[in-house]
């Protein structure tokens, strides 16, 4: 039986609490929160659990094997080195880290104790993910041309971070999780419509060394919800759309062929346009939505994974260098946003114009 504590009972801790309640192999000894009103809420409910505003007290809780680290983003480094120091395992919310230094660390740390570092990103545990991800690791869709995602509502303003470090980090986490390659450039821009806070809309995008090109728009000023992506690829394309109840997945046998004969073949006659259209024919086939079970949460799937990588000793979908891969890109996308859309080398995570 593998022993829970879970630090932070704000917004997403409850969720946290009610999944692993849920959860095989596991009981959640305690919960911390620096609010005794939140840590009240607790009790009623679930009656087993203690409750503590100190988080050491977990720490020092041999009945503890791993922490949960739900508090806002400036404290995952702190909670979450200090639990691995513990000889704790660890699952820390998104985004893991505030830079990619705190990220490496984490990672060395979790390396050196032998112990698991898990990251939430939970989108990557929907079975809309993990179908697209099936899909472009068998093949089905060809050679990825690009991913294109819009993640935009009227959604709450944060004060601490920008709009990429709250919404385009479930895009990027997706991305990780999708594509075969990482990309090797970023560059974006965004804008804030309230003096003194953070910026509120942005655009990204991510270069790869192939003929893949990624963007992902997000804003908290928009007047309906979209979670959209497209996925494009040489033999078929997907439009995932989180926002739809069932058939979140569509693929489409929909493409181009471009006709080798022509494609060089520039004689100067100044027919340009008819030159082109025997150059690209256009397929269209058939759409079919894969069905999904999507009767278990995301985060219930997610939990029992992490709890099976404990048992087991195996190394969890998302670890510790799949939110060091995110960090590196929130941070490098910022870094151009300062300089008004400046493609930011990832390698050396500086300006490269
Ligand atoms: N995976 C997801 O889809 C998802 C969704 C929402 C939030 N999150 C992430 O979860 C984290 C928390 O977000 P939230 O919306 O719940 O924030 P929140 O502000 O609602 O809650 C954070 C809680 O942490 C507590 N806290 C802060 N420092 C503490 C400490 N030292 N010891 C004990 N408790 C402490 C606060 O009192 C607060 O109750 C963030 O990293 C956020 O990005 C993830």
């Amino acid at each position: 039986m593998i022993g829970i504590g879970i630090i932070g009972y704000g917004y997403w801790g409850p969720n946290l609490v009610r999944n692993f309640f849920e959860t095989p192999d596991c009981t959640v000894v305690s919960v911390s929160d620096l609010s005794r009103d939140r840590l009240a809420k607790i009790g009623p409910r679930y009656p087993t659990v203690e409750t503590t505003t100190d988080y050491r007290d977990l720490l020092r809780d041999p009945r503890v094997d791993a922490v949960v680290v739900a508090t806002p983003v400036s404290t995952h480094f702190k909670l979450g080195m200090e639990a691995l120091q513990a000889g704790k395992h660890v699952l820390i919310e998104k985004p893991m880290t505030c830079d990619a230094t705190e990220a490496q660390r984490l990672v060395d740390e979790a390396d050196l104790r032998k112990r698991i570092l898990a990251v939430d990103h939970t989108f990557v545990y929907t079975p809309a993910v993990r179908k697209i991800k099936d899909l472009v690791t068998k093949g089905d869709l060809g050679d990825i041309y690009y991913y294109d995602s819009v993640r935009v509502n009227l959604g709450l303003f944060q004060h601490d971070v920008n709009v990429i470090w709250d919404l385009a980090v479930h895009d990027l986490s997706i991305m990780d999780f999708i594509l075969p390659a990482q990309p090797v450039a970023v560059s974006a821009t965004g804008i804030s419509h309230v003096p003194g806070e953070p910026e509120n809309m942005a655009y990204m995008t991510m270069y790869f060394d192939s003929r893949v090109m990624a963007h992902v728009h997000v804003n908290w000023l928009a007047p309906v919800k979209v979670r959209r992506t497209l996925i494009g690829g040489s033999r078929k394309m997907v439009v995932y759309d989180d926002l739809e109840p069932s058939e979140k997945i569509k693929v489409y046998d929909k493409g181009i062929t471009v006709n080798g004969d022509h494609a060089g073949n520039g004689n100067g006659n100044g027919n340009g346009n008819a030159r082109y259209q025997m150059m690209v024919g256009y397929r269209t086939g058939d759409v079919w939505s894969p069905q999904l079970d999507i009767t278990t949460e995301a985060l219930s799937l997610e939990l029992r994974h992490f709890v099976g990588c404990i048992q087991n000793n195996t190394t969890p979908l998302v670890d510790g260098h799949a939110g060091l891969r995110v960090v590196r890109l929130l941070e490098a996308a910022t870094e151009s946003m300062r300089h008004s859309g400046r493609p930011v080398d990832l390698a050396a995570n500086r300006c490269t114009v």
